[in-house]
């Protein structure tokens, strides 16, 4: 008997199994209590050794049962519980960077690169910094509510990157070279290419001696550095109260190679850009001397930046905050 439970613990392959050796041998209808019946019919003088084996032989199955069920323990049960090898590792589906924060960060770069350095200012913004110090004229159509988000304390939601540059210039002596990435609002009416909050990149550069020369070559190099060699660049005459002369900036389009498309509304051009010399009215605004200091100033357009790298035909597919879209970048 005691060998047949051995190989029969030996063989066991499960938990069930092994529980049916324990009720086989040692269960209440098992050997051992059936044998223990039958020892009031042993012989008196042959109880002791009969006993003594009776007691080892249980001892045996139970060491046998403990040996099987710690053997079944230390192995996967069945193979449904053991690791798969050929399955498809879980996804680690992990946050990244929103695609107007990347361009935002390279185009910082690309300027720091150019020794420019990063500024910001608030983005709940004074008329004083937002219009007035800024050459603004009181009856100038972007102070109008219908332009401009204004607060019943009279404050307002910037409408430009430019008031960072009268925050730099009152804080800082000159020469100083800095770009002011952020998000600025206006009473817009939202469509491909506009939005009512969008970011803009404020570049100022204030030193002797600038020309509108330094200005063209490094919006030449921005455009370059961002899109190759194969873009065009065409500054147009523009106003603007805060620089004096002003243009506007426009990139070649990259969605149709300059053919005419809905992005450019067919003209090959993409407006990327407000820039000019800086207005000498704005100087002594911040008590600089425009007899001494001169410079340029340029408000690009990030959103705008964005399209063009990525080729998205409209800007509000930025702000659906659709996963699907957001995944690709
Ligand atoms: N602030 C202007 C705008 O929002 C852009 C600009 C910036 C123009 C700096 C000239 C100089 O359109």
């Amino acid at each position: 008997a005691l060998s047949e439970a051995s190989a029969q613990a030996a063989a066991a392959g499960d938990a069930a199994a092994v529980e049916q050796i324990r009720i086989d041998y040692l269960g209440r209808n098992g050997l051992f209590p059936a044998l223990s019946k039958e020892m009031g019919s042993v012989a008196p003088e042959e109880r002791k050794e009969t006993g003594r084996a009776f007691n080892e032989g249980r001892n045996k199955i139970q060491a046998m049962i403990d040996e099987a069920t710690a053997r079944l323990a230390a192995a996967p049960e069945t193979a449904a519980d053991a690791i798969d090898l050929s399955l498809p590792g879980r996804r680690w589906s992990c946050g990244h960077k929103h695609p107007v924060t990347i361009v935002a960060d390279e185009c910082a770069n690309l300027f720091r690169r150019m020794g420019f350095i990063v500024s910001e200012g608030p983005e709940i913004e004074d008329i004083f910094h937002n219009f007035d110090a800024l050459n603004t004229p009181m009856d100038h159509p972007s102070r109008d509510p219908q332009d401009t988000f204004y607060f019943d304390d009279g404050r307002i939601l910037r409408t430009q990157t430019s008031p960072v540059q009268i925050r730099t210039m009152e804080s800082h002596e000159p020469p100083v070279r800095i770009v002011a990435p952020g998000r600025v609002f206006r009473r817009d009416t939202p469509d491909a290419t506009h939005g009512m909050n969008f970011h803009q990149i404020e570049g100022l550069y204030i030193d002797r001696n600038v020309s509108m020369a330094d200005l063209k070559s490094v919006l030449r190099t921005f455009a370059t550095e961002m899109y190759g060699p194969k873009v065009k660049i065409r500054l147009r005459p523009h106003f603007f109260p805060f620089t004096e002369p002003s243009v506007e900036y426009d990139f070649s389009c990259i969605m149709c190679g300059g053919k005419g498309c809905p992005v450019c509304k067919n003209s090959g051009w993409i407006e990327i850009a407000g820039a000019g010399m800086v207005d000498p009215n704005v100087l002594k605004n911040v008590g600089y001397d425009p007899e001494i200091w001169s410079g340029y100033a340029f408000g690009l357009g990030i959103e705008r930046l964005a399209m063009l790298r990525y080729r998205i035909p409209d800007l509000r597919y930025l702000y659906e905050n659709d996963v699907r879209f957001l995944e690709q970048f």
